[in-house]
């Protein structure tokens, strides 16, 4: 029987799937409330880790081991890198990285210590459900629907794109170009940067669960990016988890 867990790291990410929730259970564990019940009648367990990759693996942990999840949705905002992303755009990662692991010389840069690998490959079928689904969204112009054309404005939101490739995840909030370019140039395949990705990424791989990562981009990792993260996740970002997690679901 299929369990998913369904993952964000703040309130602001998930609250809007915990509503979706029919048969609702509330059920508290290592300061974390995990919300179990169905959409659609498929079984769900909704969480959210807080910020960080300790928060986020202790989190995806508890989802495998206490509440037997089979598959993950790790859904949440994140920072662009890439030249051709906006903020609004969506990134489904086909590859996780934690771009701040660095036990050089005894190991190469980026590689986990003893797992002998570096990137971490989300799961190729469930890959494609979510860029069907996302693909769907964006095509209906669901969004726009469903969000204040204000809000919208506000972000120059107008013809939002899904991007596929590499998100790279560290205990960093990205808040200047310095940044960026540092990791541009050790990374230059990434899309964006966030800070939950690929500890869930690894932990996932080490006990088999299929998982994917989809960020919705909030700011552009550079000196505006602390007011743009704090609107965007004020106003947006729940909005956007709803629809990706619907869409999915049925
Ligand atoms: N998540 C959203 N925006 C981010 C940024 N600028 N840096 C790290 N994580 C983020």
């Amino acid at each position: 029987q299929r369990i998913i867990g369904i993952m964000g790291a703040l309130p602001e990410e998930i609250n809007g799937v915990v509503n979706l929730l029919q048969n609702k259970k509330e059920h508290r564990f290592g300061k974390r409330i995990y919300y179990t019940g169905t959409i659609n009648n498929q079984d769900v367990v909704v969480v959210y880790s807080r910020i960080g990759k300790v928060a986020a693996a202790a989190t995806v942990s508890t989802l495998i081991l206490k509440f037997n999840i089979t598959e993950l949705i790790f859904t949440g905002v994140a920072g662009g890198i890439a030249s051709d992303l906006k903020i609004g755009d969506i990134v489904l990662g086909t590859e996780l990285v934690q771009h701040d692991m660095d036990a050089t010389p005894l190991f190469p840069q980026f590689e986990i210590p003893l797992i002998g690998k570096s990137h971490f490959k989300t799961d190729s079928e469930f890959l494609k459900l979510g860029e069907n689904s996302i693909q769907h969204i964006l095509e209906n112009s669901y969004l726009h629907q469903v969000i204040d054309t204000e809000d919208l404005d506000q972000f120059n939101i107008h013809h939002p794109k899904l991007h596929l490739g590499l998100i790279a995840s560290g205990d960093q909030f990205f808040k200047d170009s310095e940044q960026k370019n540092n990791l541009l140039s050790n990374l230059p395949d990434t899309k964006c940067v966030e800070m939950e990705g690929a500890a869930v990424a690894q932990v996932c791989y080490e006990f088999g669960i299929p998982f994917i990562v989809i960020r919705t981009i909030s700011d552009e990792a550079d000196q505006h990016s602390t007011i743009d993260f704090m609107k965007f996740t004020e106003k947006i970002s729940n909005i956007y988890s709803i629809e990706i997690i619907k869409n999915i679901i049925k």
